[in-house]
């Protein structure tokens, strides 16, 4: 059952170090004190406004200078990342969340990859009633989150962890793992913060520690991997997730090159890469560091793991009439969610029967043909959308309803 929970407080669930130095994000950021600099790591923290003192000294939370950052279509700024099929989000899952009143009030939004909240906010600043419950594994994307969203403290609520811990989220909020929120959206993989942060390793443009971890706190990075997975689980991770047709070469090179000096940075990496991979596959089908950086990614960070437990907790949390937008940008995560969505709408009467069975109608229905793309303009603006592929469901029945009379089949 619902519950209303403390909006004005953030919840965070694993402690981290004191907020990085927002510097890397924006060159030009002012400071802001905040009482946030002495709890961090402890749970219950204020949301402290962005217009809270600056008086230009260290510490404190990072504000951006706008005069630095790009600006949306509204003359926002866009906090180092620019959200894709924003508008295409709202109008989506608008519907469900005004249900109850045109402005939002009594309905919940579960942002479950809240990064740099720009979908959040466009969400924040057209329903004035609306709560919003925001997810992020990365504590610098919820520091960046907490100071974008500051005016909306008093509806929102941040919560670091994985995304596979909705229930858990949920229920430390009071509210139910099942049938309690209007609506999720999911902006998968890593944001443009994250790449740009050279010293998370995740770019191979740039020489850096091999890290790739998204949360800084979780155990295992590409380094670990890279240095101590046998050869055959190297070749398993190169093809599962970077789909690299030279993974046993590049699984050979990497055992053979470590046991004369283990990998410590994403350059040394980049440079045994242009050795196994052949020259002439180095000059088609992009950097040859690519897909191992993908792979390496995927597998640092559980990526697709999480994904398949997260869906079907996402899809458990809404209510009946309550909606859910994915936007996935590589084929891997998609196939996913094409897959889970595909059970989600398919009936579970017997093929063959006239009528559906009551209890085993879809639970749900397809709010879109396929996948939907960016436009040709979106893609010009933001390079990042050229790969999106957006699916959205809306829930239509309880769990195995019994009362579930719909007369024909497969009525998505
Ligand atoms: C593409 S960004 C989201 C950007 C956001 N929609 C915006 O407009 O600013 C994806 C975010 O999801 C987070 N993320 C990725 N995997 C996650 C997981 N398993 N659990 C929680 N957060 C995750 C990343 O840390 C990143 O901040």
């Amino acid at each position: 059952m619902k519950r209303s929970a403390t909006f004005s407080k953030e919840y965070v669930r694993a402690s981290w170090s004191l907020p990085e130095p927002t510097l890397a994000y924006f060159p030009n950021a002012r400071f802001a004190h905040s009482d946030r600099d002495q709890g961090a790591g402890t749970v219950g923290l204020t949301v402290t406004p962005a217009a809270a003192a600056s008086d230009g000294t260290g510490g404190g939370v990072a504000v951006a200078d706008d005069s630095c950052l790009g600006r949306d279509a509204f003359g926002q700024s866009d906090f180092g990342h620019v959200p894709v099929l924003r508008s295409r989000c709202v109008e989506l899952l608008t519907p469900a969340l005004t249900r109850h009143h045109p402005d939002g009030t009594k309905a919940v939004l579960l942002d479950a990859t809240i990064g740099a909240g720009g979908h959040a906010e466009r969400f924040l600043d057209e329903l004035p009633g609306l709560r919003l419950i925001g997810l992020d594994r990365d504590p610098s994307a919820l520091d960046i989150a907490r100071t974008r969203l500051a005016r909306f403290a008093d509806r929102v609520t941040l919560i670091h962890t994985r995304y596979d811990a909705i229930a858990v989220a949920l229920a430390e909020l009071g509210y139910a793992p099942v049938e309690s929120v209007d609506a999720v959206l999911f902006d998968l993989g890593v944001s443009s913060m994250q790449l740009d942060r050279v010293e998370r390793g995740f770019a191979y443009a740039h020489d850096a520690p091999l890290d790739m971890r998204m949360d800084p706190a979780s155990p295992v990075t590409a380094a670990d991997i890279v240095n101590t997975y046998d050869e055959a689980a190297l070749v398993d991770i190169l093809r599962r997730y970077g789909e690299e047709r030279f993974a046993r070469r590049i699984a050979a090179h990497i055992v053979r090159q470590r046991a004369e000096t283990p990998f410590t940075s994403t350059a040394q990496l980049v440079d045994l890469l242009y050795r196994a991979i052949p020259a002439p596959a180095r000059r088609t089908g992009g950097h040859p560091a690519k897909r191992t950086f993908q792979a390496l990614r995927i597998a640092v960070n559980d990526e697709l793991g999480s994904l398949r437990s997260a869906l079907p907790a996402a899809l458990d949390a809404l209510v009946v009439g309550g909606r859910i937008v994915v936007l996935a940008y590589q084929s891997l995560e998609d196939r996913i969610v094409k897959r889970m969505f595909a059970d989600a709408v398919a009936s579970g009467t017997p093929a063959g029967l006239p009528v559906e069975l009551p209890g085993h109608g879809p639970r749900f229905r397809s709010l879109t043909h396929g996948a939907e793309r960016a436009d040709d303009a979106e893609m010009e603006h933001n390079r990042r959308s050229a790969a999106v592929r957006l699916r959205a469901l809306q829930r239509v029945e309880h769990k195995g309803d019994p009362h579930n009379h719909a007369t024909g089949k497969g009525h998505s």
